[in-house]
């Protein structure tokens, strides 16, 4: 029988982690890179767009391949306790990652704003959840704080084996098309996903020439601070995932998007949303918001005249799944009520 194994099974030779690293997994990775031909041809046709479904991971986000190479460092030196900033899905899926390595593992969640179906995963996989009286950033800054005096392990993205892990996704594009795509349109909050996507096409094309894409990155209007070129305060959105004003590794996204002659830009919450019930209702993938915020952008620019998609090869980076956000989808549900009768649904379905 041919078993997957998990990412540091499958690609850990490509990846600088440390000897004492002792793998943690829960057959992260692996996601599957599907077809969009319907979204498509609402674009205007003439190139090849792939979603790569990221919310297929364990815990329904991308950040299990960064998570599954950061606690395994962490255990594999002995450390008890990890924790981390985050907008929700980081905390839950450090929780995840925590529980299966037997160490305790706390999170500093923003003011209010963290999509249900994060915060459950947090408690259920037995984790500390804290909330800050503040925002994202307040409470990176405050993690970055205590485990430069304390030892307990940080997990967000500054951590270094996180983008190691990430990197994976960028060798499994590869692997699926044989090489790079053209363009890569992802969304971007603290900012360490592209920079792994990058590092990995990066090291792929020197180990194997498989071609570099141009990198579209897109942040939301509200969280735009490497759009705008300063932090933002108070940052805004309905992708609550990247509702961030001070990315961590603005800088290398900013190097990410000018090194790959790509660029980074911005997309209202109107065109997120629009973006997400799209691809649910005419492909069949949900999403979370901030995930459709690639989509959104690619869309964004071909409409604006800004983009040559014609016989492009496109893959848009979908995060995190649908169901971490129910509440976006339903706070506007009005069911149809009917009496329990055949006569009132023919009336209802049939007119
Ligand atoms: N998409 C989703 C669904 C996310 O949860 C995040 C980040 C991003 C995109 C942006 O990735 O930060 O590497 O640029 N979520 C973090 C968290 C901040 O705490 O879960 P990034």
């Amino acid at each position: 029988m041919k078993t997957y194994n998990g990412l540091l099974s499958r690609y850990g030779r490509l990846l600088d982690l440390p000897k004492h690293t002792r793998p943690v997994t829960l057959l992260e990775g692996d996601t599957p890179l599907i077809p969009v031909p319907g979204l498509v041809r609402l674009m205007g046709g003439g190139f090849d767009l792939y979603v790569k479904y990221e919310g297929l991971n364990p815990t329904g986000s991308f950040k299990d391949r960064g998570m599954t190479a950061a606690v395994s460092e962490a255990l594999g030196r002995d450390a008890k306790a990890v924790i981390c900033a985050s907008t929700g899905n980081t905390a839950a899926s450090a929780a995840a990652y925590a529980a299966r390595a037997g160490l305790r593992c706390i999170v500093l969640i923003p003011e209010g704003k963290v999509a249900a179906g994060k915060l459950a995963g947090a408690v259920a996989y037995g984790a500390e959840v804290i909330q800050i009286e503040g925002s994202f950033d307040d409470a990176l800054t405050m993690v970055v704080k205590i485990t430069n005096k304390h030892p307990i392990c940080l997990v967000n993205s500054i951590n270094p084996y996180r983008i190691e892990g990430q990197k994976t996704s960028a060798f499994e594009i590869c692997d699926t098309l044989g090489t790079a795509p053209d363009w890569l349109c992802l969304p971007v909050g603290n900012a360490g996903n592209i920079t792994a996507y990058w590092a990995g096409f990066r090291q792929y094309h020197q180990e194997q020439g498989s071609g570099l894409p141009h990198i579209l990155g897109v942040q939301a209007a509200g969280s735009a601070p490497l759009v705008l070129g300063h932090p933002v305060e108070k940052p805004e959105t309905v992708a609550t995932a990247i509702r961030i004003g001070k990315p961590a590794r603005g800088e290398q996204a900013l190097a990410a998007a000018d090194e790959s002659n790509g660029r980074i830009i911005a997309v209202s919450d109107d065109d997120i949303l629009n973006m997400q019930l799209l691809l649910s209702q005419v492909e069949g993938i949900w999403v979370e918001p901030a995930s459709a915020a690639g989509l959104a952008g690619l869309q964004h620019e071909i409409a604006a005249g800004n983009f040559e998609a014609h016989g492009q090869r496109i893959v848009a980076i979908c995060t995190g799944h649908g169901m971490k956000d129910p509440d976006i989808i339903t706070r506007n549900l009005k069911p149809t009520v009917l009496p329990p009768t055949l006569e009132a649904l023919e009336a209802t379905i049939l007119e």
